[in-house]
């Protein structure tokens, strides 16, 4: 029996397919007039016209609205503790986003708060920012640890994500990001902490099945390329999937290492060369770009058409965390990458929907609009899939449907 059908759809916008888009492949997805989705046990069982569409007594009209895959957003930092507010006056200065770490504040001040949170503050916590982004059409999403750098806290930050997990009705994939700065009981000693984390840190978490990626914050007066290269071949040595921080502020040779390495995702790219993006195209590394980074921290904007014109797979996503990106609107994403990618918006829908999917390893089961696929949908405040990209700001996710649960 069919749970709800969600019927007469002005527009279905959806990409297909059960892998990451690249290149040209990212503009062409399936656009429906007059659609209808059925579900069934959570599972996406008819998608097509409306006129060939099943009954169900239990239904939703969508008359005016578009619909989407829900929004997946492949790189967030939602588990942290205090917030940053103080940093304002310093960006009103224009100090640089590097300059204040470098003094020992930004992420290393959230690594004090998040050191003196207990577990159920930090649970509690992220969990009402986890529900704020269900509302706003993100029905899946990636979490960082690296607001930690000791065992016992980056512990504390993997098992939040765990419980979020358990309890949610999300699909959340857990990164352990140990290396995210250098704590100050290593100051000045980057490698014997990457040293520290190989050893000790990484062979816990995996041990404990605490995360499925590991990231790397790959910059300058954070980690150098050659601790980036040692600090990921031994994850994955153990079995983890790679994700890379790569070129944020300056191309010190991430996109490049990430290229050499083959990791699964390259994060970031704002500085990205063309050797970095010709060698990640070759290795097939998903690029996950982040707009709102660029926004709030007042820089150039990743070039994702030259990434597209190379043939990579592009994912946009939040970036969220309480320093450089402190919304997780992804719709706000979505504005910018139109505007400031100049992506089409069909482009920009693969990049948050099914390449955001691809870039967790989640592809096969959401991301798109398809029989067998997870019912994750949003219904749109919008006429069309331009609407949806041309007002910015305010929440157009009308209803969000997780696992086939009206949320
Ligand atoms: O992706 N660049 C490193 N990590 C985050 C920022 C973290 C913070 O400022 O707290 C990022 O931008
Ligand atoms: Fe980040």
């Amino acid at each position: 029996m069919l749970d709800l059908l969600i019927k007469n759809i002005k527009h279905l916008a959806t990409p297909v397919g059960n892998f990451p888009k690249s290149g040209k492949e990212h503009g062409k997805i399936l656009e429906i007039e007059n659609a209808a989705i059925a579900i069934e046990n959570g599972i996406i069982s008819y998608v097509g016209s409306m006129e060939n569409a099943p009954a169900c007594k239990n239904f939703i009209d969508a008359s005016e609205n578009l619909v989407t895959p829900g929004l997946v957003d492949s790189h967030t930092h939602l588990v942290f503790g205090g917030w940053r507010q103080h940093e304002m006056e310093l960006k009103l200065n224009n100090v640089p986003y590097l300059d204040i770490l470098k003094a020992g504040d930004g992420i290393l001040s959230t690594v004090s708060k998040t050191r003196e949170a207990t577990f159920m503050e930090l649970y509690i916590k992220a969990l009402i920012i986890a529900k704020d982004m269900l509302s706003h059409g993100t029905t899946s999403f990636e979490i960082k640890s690296g607001y930690g750098l000791d065992l016992d806290t980056e512990v504390k930050q993997l098992n939040v994500i765990k419980r979020l997990q358990k309890s949610f009705n999300e699909d959340i994939v857990a990164t352990f990001m140990g290396a995210h700065a250098v704590p100050n009981e290593y100051k000045g000693k980057n490698e014997e902490y990457i040293d520290f984390v190989i050893e000790k840190v990484l062979p816990h978490v995996k041990e404990n099945n605490l995360a499925e990626f590991c990231d790397i914050f790959c910059e300058t007066g954070v980690f150098d390329v050659d601790l980036s290269e040692k600090l990921l071949k031994a994850a994955r040595k153990l079995g983890f999937k790679l994700k890379i921080h790569a070129d944020e502020i300056n191309p010190i040779g991430g996109g490049e290492l990430a290229g050499k390495l083959g990791t699964h995702s390259a994060e970031h790219l704002i500085a990205a060369t063309d050797e970095g993006i010709k060698l990640m195209a070759d290795s097939g590394t998903v690029a996950i770009l982040l707009p709102a980074t660029s926004f709030y921290l007042d820089k150039p904007y990743a070039r994702a058409r030259k990434m597209l014109d190379e043939n990579m797979s592009v994912a946009i996503a939040s970036d969220f965390n309480p320093g450089s990106s402190p919304s997780f609107n992804l719709q706000f994403c979505m504005n910018l990458a139109c505007l400031k990618y100049k992506l089409t918006p069909q482009e920009a829908l693969t990049a948050v929907t099914l390449n955001a999917a691809a870039a967790i390893l989640k592809e096969k089961e959401i991301g798109s609009l398809e029989v067998g696929k997870k019912a994750d949908i949003v219904i749109w405040d919008c006429p069309d899939l331009n609407f949806l990209f041309y007002r910015y700001g305010n929440n157009q996710a009308k209803h969000v449907i997780k696992k086939g649960v009206l949320q």
